[in-house]
């Protein structure tokens, strides 16, 4: 029961600091910049870190649940290029990626497969 507290706690973190990443953002003179840079050292921090707790834990790369976290790091550093090409609406693309992210976070708490 605690591990869905942990879950919903993680998306909900998620979301408040998307809404509060879009206000800053949407108050700054260059959005597009400032999104860049946070994109590639979130996507850093997050991938070596992931790499590190994998090399503390003793985890393998065969776990499912490992190899879904890393496809699904690779559609969140490629969906910078989803926005800048408008693909779809703002706030479609905003809940697909939020969705993906509560999968990641889903993926390590619960670890499923
Ligand atoms: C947006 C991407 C990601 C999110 C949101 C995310 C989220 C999480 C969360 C919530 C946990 C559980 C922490 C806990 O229960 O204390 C976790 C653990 C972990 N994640 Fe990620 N993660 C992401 C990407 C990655 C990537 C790319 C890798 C691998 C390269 C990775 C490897 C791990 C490992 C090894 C653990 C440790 C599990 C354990 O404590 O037993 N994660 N992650």
């Amino acid at each position: 029961m605690e591990l869905i507290y942990k879950f919903i706690h993680l998306v909900g973190v998620m979301a408040l600091f998307s809404a509060l990443g879009t206000a800053i953002a949407a108050s700054c003179d260059n959005a597009k910049k400032f999104a860049g840079i946070l994109h590639g050292i979130s996507l850093i921090l997050i991938l070596i870190s992931g790499f590190g707790m994998m090399a503390r834990l003793g985890y393998g790369y065969v776990q499912g649940w490992v190899i879904t976290k890393i496809v699904l790091w690779l559609f969140l550093g490629a969906s910078l290029a989803l926005v800048k090409r408008k693909v779809m609406k703002p706030s479609a693309l905003l809940g697909i990626v939020l969705l993906v992210g509560a999968l990641s976070a889903y993926m390590g708490v619960m670890k499923p497969f």
